[in-house]
C-alpha cells in the first residue's frame, strides 16, 4: 500500500486549491444569495483542463486518473459545491459515460468539445415519479426506424440551461422492463425539447437545476449510446464512477467547514483563552479530523479501484455514504464553533452546513447506497 500522493496529484491538488481560493471564493456568497451560475468559473475550470480531467488527450481530455479528480473535487468543493457539481455531472457522467460506451463519431462530435469544457453535459436520468426507482422511467423513446420519438418530463437536472449535450434515459420497450430503457444524446435547440422550471434550492444555489420537457423530438438513432436496451445499465456504470465524484464534493464541503472552524478556534476567545483551548471545542475538532481522515481515505480507494480496472460499485457507495454524512455532521460543528458568527453568511459556513444536504441526496440517496452494499455484503 502506497498512501502518497504523486508528484503530478499533488500539482493537480495544488491548483485546484488555488483556483478555488483565487477565483471561486471572490463572489461566492453574492452568488449563493442570487442563484447565479458561475459561468466564468466554470469557463477558467475549461482552461484547466478539469472539465475532462480523466478523458484521454486523444478526444481533448487531460488523461488524468481518478485520485487527481477526486483531490481537485475536493479542493474546489471546499469553496463552490455549484461550481464542483458541474465539474462532477461533466466529468463523471457525461464524458466518461461518452468516452466509455459512445461510438468514435459520438466521441468527436459530443465528447472533444466537452472535454475541453467548450461545451457542458447534463445527465437526465430522474423524473418527477422516477428517482431512486430509477428503472421507472415515463418517458419514450419510440423507434421510428431512423430516429427515436422522444416525449416526457426530466426534473432535478443539473445543468439543465448551461448545458447544450443532455444523455437522456427513456423507456422505448415497456414489456422489457429496465432492458428496453435507451440512452439518447440530445441537443440543445432540438424541435420539441423545453427548458422548464430553474429550482430555488436550499443549497448549491449557484447550480443551474431544471425541468426539461420533451414533446415530439425527433433524435436520430445514431445517437443512441449504445446496443438497444443498454440504457439502464450505461446509468448505473457512470453512476458508479459519479458516486467517487459527489463522496470527494461531501470531502471537500467537510473539509473546507473544517478548516474555516480551526481557523476560529484558535482567534476566537472566551473566558481568558481561545476557544479551541476548551476541551469541548477540541474535541469537536478531533473528531471532524478524524472523520475527515476516514472519509479520504475510502474515496481515495474507491478512485484507486477504478483507476486500476477493477470494481468499484460498492467502495464507491461507502465512500458516498461515508463522506455525506461526515459533511453533514462536521458542517453543522463548524457553525456550531463559530457559535452566532457561524449562522450568518459572511463567515461561509451555514453555506456549508446547506450545501452539505444534497451529497446525502443525488447521484442515489444514502438509503440507496445502502440498498447497494447491504446487496452485495448479503450476497
Ligand atoms: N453496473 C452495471 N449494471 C448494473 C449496476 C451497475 N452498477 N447496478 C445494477 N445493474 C444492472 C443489474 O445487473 C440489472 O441488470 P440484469 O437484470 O440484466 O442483471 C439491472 O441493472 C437492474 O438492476 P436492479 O435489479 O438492481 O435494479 P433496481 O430496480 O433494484 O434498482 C438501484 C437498483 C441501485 C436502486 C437503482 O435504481 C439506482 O441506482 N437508483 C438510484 C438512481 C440514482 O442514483 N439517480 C441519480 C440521478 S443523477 C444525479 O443525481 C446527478 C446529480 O445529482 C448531480
Ligand atoms: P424518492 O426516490 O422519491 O425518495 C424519497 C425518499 O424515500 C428518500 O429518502 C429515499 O432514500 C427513500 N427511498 C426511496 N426508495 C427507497 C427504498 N427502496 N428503500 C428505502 N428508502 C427508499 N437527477 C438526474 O437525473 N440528473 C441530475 O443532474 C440531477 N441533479 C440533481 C440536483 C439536485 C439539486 C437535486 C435535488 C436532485 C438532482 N437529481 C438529478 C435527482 C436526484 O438524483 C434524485 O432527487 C434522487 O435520486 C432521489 O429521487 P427522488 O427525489 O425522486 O426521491
Amino acid at each position: 500500500m502506497d498512501f502518497k500522493l504523486t508528484e503530478e496529484q499533488i500539482a493537480v491538488r495544488d491548483a485546484a486549491r488555488d483556483f478555488a481560493q483565487n477565483v471561486c471564493k471572490p463572489g461566492v456568497i453574492e452568488r449563493d444569495t442570487n442563484q447565479t451560475v458561475p459561468l466564468e468559473q466554470i469557463k477558467q475550470l475549461g482552461e484547466l483542463g478539469f472539465m475532462g480531467m480523466m478523458v484521454s488527450p486523444e478526444y481533448g481530455g487531460s488523461g488524468m486518473d481518478t485520485i487527481s479528480y477526486a483531490l481537485a473535487m475536493e479542493e474546489i468543493s471546499k469553496v463552490d459545491s455549484s461550481v464542483s457539481v458541474c465539474m462532477s455531472v461533466n466529468n463523471s457522467l457525461v464524458c466518461y459515460g461518452l468516452e466509455k460506451f459512445g461510438t468514435e463519431e459520438q466521441k468527436q462530435k459530443y465528447l472533444v468539445p466537452l472535454a475541453k469544457g467548450e461545451k457542458i453535459g447534463a445527465f437526465c436520468l430522474s423524473e418527477p415519479e422516477a428517482g431512486s426507482d430509477a428503472t421507472s422511467q415515463r418517458t419514450t423513446a419510440v423507434d421510428m426506424g431512423d430516429y427515436y420519438l422522444l416525449n416526457g418530463t426530466k426534473n432535478w437536472i443539473t445543468n439543465g440551461s448551461t448545458a447544450s449535450t443532455y444523455l437522456v434515459v427513456a423507456q422505448t420497450d415497456p414489456e422489457k422492463g429496465h432492458r428496453g430503457i435507451n440512452v439518447l444524446i440530445v441537443e440543445k435547440g432540438m424541435e420539441g425539447f423545453e427548458i422548464g422550471a430553474k429550482e430555488d434550492k436550499l443549497g448549491i444555489r449557484g447550480s443551474d437545476t431544471h425541468t426539461l420537457l420533451f414533446n415530439d423530438v425527433k433524435v436520430p438513432k445514431e445517437n443512441r449510446i449504445g446496443e438497444d436496451g443498454f440504457g439502464f445499465k450505461f446509468a448505473m456504470k457512470t453512476l458508479s464512477g459519479g458516486r467517487i465524484g459527489i463522496a470527494a464534493q461531501a470531502l471537500g464541503i467537510a473539509a473546507g467547514a473544517y478548516e474555516l472552524a480551526l481557523a476560529y478556534s484558535k482567534e476566537r476567545e472566551t473566558f481568558g483563552k481561545p476557544i479551541n483551548q476548551h476541551q469541548a471545542i477540541q474535541f469537536k475538532l478531533a473528531e471532524m479530523a478524524t472523520e475527515i481522515d476516514a472519509a479520504r481515505l475510502m474515496v481515495h480507494r474507491a478512485a484507486w479501484l477504478k483507476d486500476q480496472g477493477e470494481n468499484y460499485d460498492v467502495e464507491g457507495a461507502m465512500a458516498k455514504l461515508n463522506a455525506s454524512d461526515v459533511a453533514m455532521k462536521t458542517t453543522v460543528e463548524a457553525v456550531q464553533i463559530h457559535g452566532g458568527y457561524g449562522f450568518v453568511k459572511e463567515y461561509h459556513v451555514e453555506r456549508l452546513m446547506r450545501d452539505a444536504k444534497i451529497t446525502q441526496i443525488y447521484e442515489g440517496t444514502s438509503e440507496i447506497q445502502k440498498i447497494v452494499i447491504g446487496r452485495a455484503v448479503t450476497k
